[in-house]
């Protein structure tokens, strides 16, 4: 079953008298369950194309259907209650809220989604010692290593179990031996919640990682390729 279907999507982006095309014809399609990297060098267009796909901003043109919807054109409001509770991102720089700890800044998207305090507290402690962070749920970010950060805003995009996590770069800060063991921890949770997640990544060890390799190069998908 496919749950996103993009395309030829096509971008440019105007600065001044400036036009660079990030997406020209942009075309995929993902199935229920995949774990799916998007590889491409620098500029080649993958944060613009998980953006689009995250509806944090718009193409120019061509088709995004995610869960049977149209998403393209729709209003914000509806882009913003589709992020809340179909879809988990997880960003290059972590982005925890600074002021809670490791265990509220988890429980926090149950709280914008009126989970019971008990009930997200719970299930927030569970995740956090599935994913070995147990001593640490009491921490604040400033208090952990990248890889503990990053750790926790795993647990954050998967906590509700949305349909779809989106992670762009989400290794690029870590060294090779944290980046490595976060993909296997993703890796477990896409094999045993069955979620489904595409990130985007330029790291060799992320690649050999992943079930499905999109590859995009000047915005325009060249290769795919799956892993039997
Ligand atoms: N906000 C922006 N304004 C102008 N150009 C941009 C903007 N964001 C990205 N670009 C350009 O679009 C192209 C694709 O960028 P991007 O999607 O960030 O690629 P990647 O994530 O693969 O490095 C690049 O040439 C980049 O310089
Ligand atoms: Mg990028």
């Amino acid at each position: 079953m496919s749950i996103l279907t993009v395309t030829d999507i096509h971008k440019t982006y105007i600065t001044g008298k400036t036009k660079t095309p990030a997406l020209r014809g942009t075309s995929v399609t993902v199935e229920k369950g995949e774990f799916t990297a998007i590889v491409g060098p620098s500029g080649s267009g993958k944060t613009t194309l998980i953006n689009m796909i995250g509806g944090l901003d718009v193409p120019d043109n061509g088709s995004i259907v995610f869960d049977n919807i149209e998403i393209t054109g729709l209003p914000q409001k509806k882009l913003s209650d589709i992020r809340l509770t179909k879809i988990g991102f997880i960003f290059q720089a972590y982005n925890l809220i600074p002021v809670l700890s490791a265990l509220e800044n988890v429980e926090y998207v149950m709280l914008l989604q009126g989970v019971p305090e008990k009930e997200r507290r719970e299930k927030s402690i569970k995740l956090l010692e599935e994913i070995g962070l147990k001593d640490l749920i009491h921490k604040r970010p400033n208090e952990m290593s990248g890889g503990q950060q990053q750790r926790v805003a795993v647990a954050r995009a998967i906590i509700s179990e949305p349909m779809l996590i989106l992670a762009d770069e989400p290794t690029a800060n870590l060294d090779s031996k944290t980046s490595g063991s976060l993909l296997d921890m993703m890796r477990k949770m896409n094999e045993e919640k069955h979620i489904t997640f595409l990130f985007s990544t330029h790291d060799s060890l992320v690649m050999e990682r992943a079930r499905r390799i999109v590859s995009l190069i000047d915005g325009v998908v060249v290769g795919d390729s799956k892993d039997e």
